[in-house]
């Protein structure tokens, strides 16, 4: 309650409220796009999807966004070693807020009867209303095993598991599969791994438009989605590189693909996805709010991460949004400094009432990239990896058995 008074008169700027006229699109057109996707039942609208992060899309970072906005708002990487093994942090971790329907999860594993078990307990026990499956994490911890992007490669593994999946949801919540387009330019998976997805009845596939080997440098690669949605029936969800409302309609454009998958556009922007419904809706969107404003949001966010993890925990994880948030904005570098050690929501609020509420948002920053920029490098992958794509042997050790990546 104090924190709340506190927070009211620190970080009480005004909310500018107005409409940028978009010169190119008239109002109530978004250029054709399709408004509704269907993943299985579930119809999502606008066509959008957040995208999982490690680290970031908790429950409290997909409340924060979904009040923005309609959508699919995914979880954070779970794995599936660690839901069959209850692992505590793991089952906190699945923990949805009651606010948040449907309920979207991502599974990750390598083992056909771990994950088949994993999807068992999510649907046995109502835990979540769709799961995704993750084939595209490129950190060598996990590809050094044969996880995440460098298993799509071993095409019957892949098969199988995709098939206990499926299986184990028995048709009660759909199954779709996220993965990026192979472990290097030389060893494209893409087209293969969309087929099997398809064949075991998944219900849309999304695929980011880079290799392992390019990790998050360089641009998406837009044709590779296009050539997906070419190859499929089923929906296919196009990710990589969107930065803007604009930008979504532009691949959705470009590619033909059934939605978007967001990930790093919307750090420290959460409204994007304000911004995204308005414009599959063809209107103009909201005018983006100035820095008093930004303060509010932010100090929500940490607010709905204390109401989960409690508030030291809550402060610390907030460290990594702040330079998110704050960037391009005139702020002095010792008071940015001092947000990013922030270690409580009090300090946090006094912080925060340090900023100048009427900064107007900059616009140059909307659209440039933002988050991990990381570039090329070689896949770490076992030995002999590459010898055999027709192998479905599982290293167990590829099991992780810590979520959140
Ligand atoms: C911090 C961070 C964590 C991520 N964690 C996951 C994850 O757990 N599961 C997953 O499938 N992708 C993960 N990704 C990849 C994103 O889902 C997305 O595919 C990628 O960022 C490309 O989309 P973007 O250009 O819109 O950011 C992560 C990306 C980032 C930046």
């Amino acid at each position: 309650m104090i924190v709340a008074m506190v927070v009211a008169v620190a970080v009480g700027g005004t909310v500018a409220v107005g409409v940028v006229h978009t010169p190119s699109m008239p109002p109530g057109d978004n250029g054709g796009v399709m408004r509704t996707l269907k993943i299985g039942t579930i119809a999502v609208d606008p066509p959008v999807v957040l995208a999982p992060m490690a680290g970031i899309t908790n429950s409290a970072f997909r409340l924060l966004c979904r009040r923005y906005g309609g959508g699919l708002y995914v979880s954070e990487m779970i794995t599936s070693r660690a839901l069959v093994e209850r692992n505590p942090e793991t089952l906190r971790m699945i923990r949805f807020d009651p606010e948040e329907r449907p309920r979207s999860l991502q599974l990750y594993g390598v083992d056909p009867a771990i994950v088949g078990a994993a999807v068992g307990i999510v649907v046995d026990e109502d835990l979540a209303d769709h799961i995704d499956l993750n084939f595209g994490c490129p950190v060598p911890k996990v590809t050094r095993k044969g996880g995440g992007a460098a298993l799509p490669y071993k095409r019957p593994l892949l098969r199988q598991i995709i098939r206990a999946a499926v299986t184990a949801a028995d048709g009660r919540i759909p199954i779709t599969v996220k993965t990026r387009t192979g472990i290097s330019d030389q060893h494209l998976t893409y087209l293969d791994a969309g087929r099997i997805a398809q064949d075991e009845g998944v219900a849309a596939v999304a695929l980011h438009g880079r290799t392992a080997a390019q990790m998050y440098g360089g641009a998406a690669d837009w044709t590779a989605i296009e050539r997906l949605v070419q190859a499929l029936d089923i929906p296919v969800l196009g990710n990589g590189d969107i930065w803007t409302a604009t930008g979504a309609l532009r691949m959705m454009h470009r590619t033909g693909c059934a939605g978007v998958v967001v990930g790093r556009g919307c750090l420290g922007r959460p409204w994007l996805f304000g911004e995204l419904e308005a414009a599959f809706a063809g209107r103009p969107p909201a005018e983006p709010p100035r820095l008093g404003e930004v303060a509010k949001i932010m100090y929500e966010h940490a607010s709905l991460l204390a109401d989960d993890v409690g508030d030291d925990k809550a402060a610390r994880d907030f460290r990594k949004h702040v330079a998110w948030y704050l960037k391009g904005f005139p702020v002095g570098q010792e008071l940015r400094a001092r947000l990013g050690m922030v270690s409580s929501l009090i300090e946090l609020a006094g912080l925060l009432g340090e900023l100048d509420p009427d900064q107007p948002y900059p616009a140059d920053v909307a659209a440039a990239p933002r988050g991990r920029g990381t570039g090329a490098r070689r896949v770490a992958l076992p030995d002999g990896w590459l010898d055999d794509p027709n192998s479905a042997a599982v290293d167990p050790a590829a099991e992780l058995d810590i979520s959140g990546g």
